[in-house]
């Protein structure tokens, strides 16, 4: 398979680069700045990208490429700190120029090859603080802007190319056009990364495990389509394990088994531990310490089971490939304002051998992987559910009556976004509950019934969120059901409040 890498220099769009590559049925990888010249030719790319990044050259500990990079004769694409580094490392200058922030005419100077079918100019989206001041020898200008004047150069003998704009964002007119140039013209790869040829590999490669797999189904889409692709390789030696918390969606735990046993005919064991999930947590107010309970306890119930029904080799996993990422090079703050549980914590004298299908691919790569393996879109379309489960959305104490609320609220939430188009739009959608209560009047009683919190937000990736103006007669509706249909419940707030400085979950 023809293959670009992409170097990432810490920019936020280093995986938009790689996607938009991908979307050209090209494979795209991200490695780490400073991977080595041996690594890099192991790799046999097509040809190489330089991601942004908010550093300057001229200073001293600014990240920098291996300098044999430009050696080994492969075409170069840089980004914005990408392309300052091609103008330094060739001999020219940068300094700090005028800042570029937001959407500038990229006048096209020289259409021949890298802004092929650009017209004469074009929107493109800029971000930097830094420019060219001076160009290096074998280099031309073949676009500028009113503050750049080498916003797009290129050394056409050698083919290396810098781009002072973002032609990943969407805000660049023809951005997708300037990969394409690149990577199909100048890097003159193979189109030949298809989700069907990835299935088709990643189950002959799968094939080769000759022993017992484990696999812990979430309920979420990575575990269940990592399991569909490991049971197309080795059948019924896949053995799924789903624990039932008591913290599931209403009816979740129904709809998993069936989908998983008679759906798809798996090897699958459901684990009652509701019981020992809700003793665990009673009294326990904190939400980090619920966090800290729920993830021993899976733990502990996974390792009893490996005891009772191993010995296995092999765990799956449904780690994607912005989680690799993100454990191998930016292992930023972000990762650690909430404790995250997985089964990262089994204990490491179980020995497993961890499999992981799903490494390679983006969160809509998976979608389209589990389409092509018959998941229903039900599951495919699914808002994104926390590891905790409701523990982190019933605020204070679990207590089986606040878990219902919780649950059934939820549930008319889901049911009227679904009803009015808007279940898609947004990122997630949930009803909260605590231990506030208000007064209510019903018929002519007066009823000291629970406040429901209904949460809808719009985010991207879940790092910033916003929450979703939701038309009012939605609301009203939401509102209307929750307190007629769920009891003990006499008020329904809806929260106005964005990440940050709030959390998407309550607790
Ligand atoms: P917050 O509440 O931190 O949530 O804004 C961001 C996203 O992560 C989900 N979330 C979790 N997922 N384990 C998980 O697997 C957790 O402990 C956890 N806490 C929050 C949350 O649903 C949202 O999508």
């Amino acid at each position: 398979m023809d293959r670009i890498v992409v170097l990432d220099f810490g920019s936020q769009y280093s995986h938009l680069i790689c996607r938009r590559i991908r979307d050209l049925s090209v494979y795209a990888e991200l490695v780490p700045y400073d991977i080595s010249i041996e690594e890099l030719k192991k790799m046999n790319p097509k040809g190489i990208v330089f991601s942004g990044g908010p550093a300057s050259v001229y200073n001293k500990d600014s990240p920098q490429p291996t300098s044999k990079i430009f050696e080994i004769g492969l075409p170069v694409l840089g980004i914005c700190y990408g392309h300052q580094l091609i103008v330094n490392n060739f001999g020219g200058k940068v300094k700090q120029s005028h800042k570029e922030y937001g959407s500038s005419i990229l006048s096209i100077d020289n259409d021949s090859d890298l802004l092929a079918g650009m017209g004469k100019s074009t929107r493109a989206w800029m971000s930097h603080g830094d420019a060219a001041e001076t160009l290096p020898k074998g280099f031309e200008v073949i676009g500028h802007t009113e503050n750049s004047f080498a916003a797009a150069i290129a050394n056409k003998q050698k083919l290396v190319y810098g781009i002072q704009f973002h032609p990943e964002v969407v805000h660049t007119e023809k951005g997708i056009q300037v990969l394409k140039n690149f990577v199909l013209n100048i890097c003159r790869t193979k189109q030949d990364w298809t989700l069907e040829s990835f299935v088709e590999n990643t189950v002959s490669e799968i094939s080769k495990i000759d022993s017992n797999v484990l696999c812990g189904i979430s309920g979420g889409i990575d575990s269940t389509v990592a399991a569909l692709l490991i049971q197309k390789a080795i059948g019924s030696r896949l053995k799924c394990v789903f624990i039932d918390n008591g913290l599931l969606r209403l009816n979740e735990e129904k709809e998993v088994e069936e989908m998983f046993k008679n759906n798809f005919g798996m090897h699958f064991t459901i684990i009652d531990a509701k019981e020992r999930f809700l003793s665990r947590l009673r009294g326990v107010t904190d939400p980090e310490k619920k966090r800290m309970i729920v993830g021993e306890e899976f733990v502990k119930i996974f390792t009893e089971f490996t005891e009772k029904n191993g010995p296995f080799k092999w765990l799956a996993q449904g780690t994607l490939y912005p989680d690799v990422i993100e454990s191998g090079v930016s292992k930023g703050p972000a990762a650690v304002i909430k404790t995250h549980h997985n089964v990262g914590g089994l204990p490491s004298w179980l020995d497993l051998q961890i499999l992981e299908p799903l490494r390679y691919l983006y969160k809509d790569e998976v979608r389209k992987v589990g389409k092509i393996l018959g998941v229903p879109v039900k599951i495919l379309n699914r808002h994104p559910f926390p590891g905790p489960g409701l523990s982190v959305r019933v605020i204070g104490e679990v207590t089986p009556e606040k878990l219902q609320i919780c649950k059934h609220a939820s549930k008319i939430v889901e049911d009227e976004l679904i009803t009015s188009g808007w279940y898609d739009k947004v990122w997630q959608a949930y009803a909260a509950v605590g231990d506030d209560r208000a007064v209510g009047v019903v018929g002519d009683e007066r009823k000291y019934g629970r406040v429901v919190m209904v949460r809808v937000v719009d985010s991207i990736d879940a790092m910033t969120a916003d929450w979703t103006r939701l038309p009012s007669d939605v609301l009203e509706r939401i509102s209307n059901r929750i307190t007629n249909e769920v009891e003990d419940v006499a008020w329904v707030s809806y929260v106005v409040s964005s990440k940050p400085p709030a959390t998407i979950e309550p607790q």
